[in-house]
């Protein structure tokens, strides 16, 4: 995306809903940049506004995060959000102090400023989120009050002049009913967005840009079936054609079909997709393999080598493409200090390919990176797609991995996955859409009996998985129909031979995974 434009930037004080803030403001239409506090770029002509983030800490703790309001205060309006509120106030002379009690959950604004800006097109007693220890109990110097609830008096604060405002709640949680009214006015209104960010104009000027960076060199990009290395692989299909080559391996352990499926559907996108069935290899080297991190390490090695044994007949390539998303590269603030995730799509590929890395997606959130891919014309169900661990079923299988097992896991996972598509509420929404992500779990080092027929049967259960999130970093598990869960089970015992009971997992993360492996 071309860096010429608006944007707002976000300075992440270390609260776990930056994020959030960062894709309410996308949903703006107006481009936005989560940065480290302390990293306020210094000569950014596109910055039309700052966003200052809450934070886990107190102004008062020795290790709050501080920094120097002068770089943008007075040069660009400024909104400050719980800890961002504090510390302006606490730094312009106000008054931050422990609140009695921990002020958390639901609030509404008895009192606002109807004419002010921020709160344009707000209901009366609009519900708000709190979330904070401290409270301000002084306004800073120029500022006045512009907002209370019953227990917080200074709920919002404005000074016009400098010009910046505080929010003491969190508008960018959905449990603030008018929180992106709030955001949009602030950064439509109040800094002027021209709201130009939007899936058409990033697929317009992303193109645009792809053309003129990778010219005639030839790209290879390893697809793995999701959303973001699909959306990645369409985009650069359109900027560069055939001198894109895509590479998908099989590993063995893909949903029931995937490769072919997914294979068909790249093909009809016109795609130039090499499809590599490596599943025998994958197979023998994982046999009587039962440690899941020894499973990992086996899939991620024979994925590099298969990977790379085909990259390399591509002799004349010098680009790498990655469908890295923005999520992946946020410098994100721990208690603990500073962390920055690392993102690995493809395990190190031989130095002497000496390709250069392009990652078109790097600037989009998940749901942007969908949107791109309805604007691409791309088919609804690749686009829709729940996110799926890399090394497959392999992590959903408990125990030893063999063709069979992989065979029963497929079966029973099919049935369970398929039946959330058919399954619609009255607005014909799919109940898959209504969850992160679901798959069903073979506890194959488990036996129990049953009984079919006349029978005794002696054979595995399988466990149903299906969480709602908004980043797998928590979860919570899907709340399903009972009814739903009931034909989805009757179904797997009867139709998938091995399997005589089916559980459903009602553990949220954390403390459990979201795998079980
Ligand atoms: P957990 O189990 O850690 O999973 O709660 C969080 C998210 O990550 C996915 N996951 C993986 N993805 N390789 C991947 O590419 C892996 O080894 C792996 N393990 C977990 C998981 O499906 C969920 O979306």
């Amino acid at each position: 995306m071309s860096l010429m434009q608006q944007k707002i930037i976000i300075l992440d004080f270390g609260s776990q809903t930056t994020q959030l803030i960062g894709r309410r403001v996308r949903e703006t239409n107006t481009f936005c940049e989560i940065l480290p506090y302390n990293k306020f770029p210094k000569d950014d002509p596109d910055v039309i506004g700052v966003i200052l983030s809450g934070s886990p800490y107190s102004v008062y703790d020795q290790k709050a995060f501080k920094v120097e309001l002068s770089q943008f205060m007075g040069r660009y309006p400024v909104l400050g959000i719980c800890y961002g509120a504090q510390f302006m106030a606490y730094m312009g002379g106000g008054k931050v102090e422990p609140a009695g009690s921990r002020e958390y959950g639901r609030a509404h604004l008895r009192q606002f400023e109807k004419e002010n800006p921020l709160f344009m097109g707000f209901e009366p007693d609009s519900q708000v989120w709190m979330s904070h220890g401290d409270t301000i109990t002084k306004l800073p110097r120029r500022c006045r009050k512009i907002a209370s609830t019953d227990d917080v008096e200074f709920a919002a604060y404005a000074s016009e002049e400098v010009p910046m405002w505080a929010v003491q709640f969190h508008p960018e949680v959905f449990h603030s009913t008018q929180g992106f009214q709030l955001l949009k006015n602030f950064v439509v209104d109040i800094c002027g967005s021209r709201q130009e960010w939007s899936p058409a104009s990033f697929v317009e000027t992303t193109v645009q840009e792809l053309k003129e960076q990778l010219g005639n060199d030839k790209v290879i990009l390893g697809l793995s079936g999701g959303v973001d290395s699909s959306v990645c692989a369409v985009l650069l299909n359109r900027a560069i054609g055939k001198n894109l080559t895509c590479i998908f391996v099989d590993h063995g352990m893909l949903r029931k079909d995937e490769f072919r499926k997914v294979m068909e559907a790249y093909q009809g996108l016109g795609l130039n997709v090499i499809g590599v069935d490596a599943s025998a290899k994958f197979f023998s080297d994982l046999a009587g393999v039962t440690e899941p991190e020894q499973k990992r390490k086996i899939i991620g090695r024979d994925f590099v080598e298969v990977f790379n044994a085909e990259a390399k007949k591509i002799t004349d390539a010098k680009w790498l493409a990655q469908g890295t998303i923005y999520p992946d590269r946020i410098e994100s603030l721990s208690i603990t200090g500073m962390v920055i995730k690392s993102h690995h799509n493809v395990g190190g590929l031989p130095k002497e390919m000496q390709l250069q890395l392009c990652e078109p997606l790097k600037w989009l959130f998940k749901d942007e990176v969908r949107r791109v891919g309805h604007q691409l014309e791309m088919p609804e169900r690749l686009i829709k797609r729940h996110p799926f661990p890399g090394p497959g079923l392999s992590v959903r299988i408990l125990g030893d991995i063999t063709p069979e097992k992989v065979r029963m896991l497929q079966e029973a996972d099919d049935i369970f996955i398929e039946g959330l598509h058919q399954w619609k509420d009255a607005d014909g929404v799919e109940l898959y859409d209504k969850v992160w992500q679901a798959g069903a779990v073979l506890l194959s080092a488990v036996k129990s009996v049953g009984v079919m027929g006349d029978e005794r049967t002696y054979e595995h259960p399988v466990a149903l998985r299906a969480v709602t999130s908004v980043d797998a970093m928590t979860a919570d598990w899907a709340h399903l129909p009972y009814e739903f869960l009931a034909r989805v089970s009757n179904d797997i015992i009867n139709k998938v031979k091995g399997v005589n009971r089916v559980c459903y997992d009602i553990s949220s993360k954390p403390p459990s995974t979201i795998e079980w492996e």
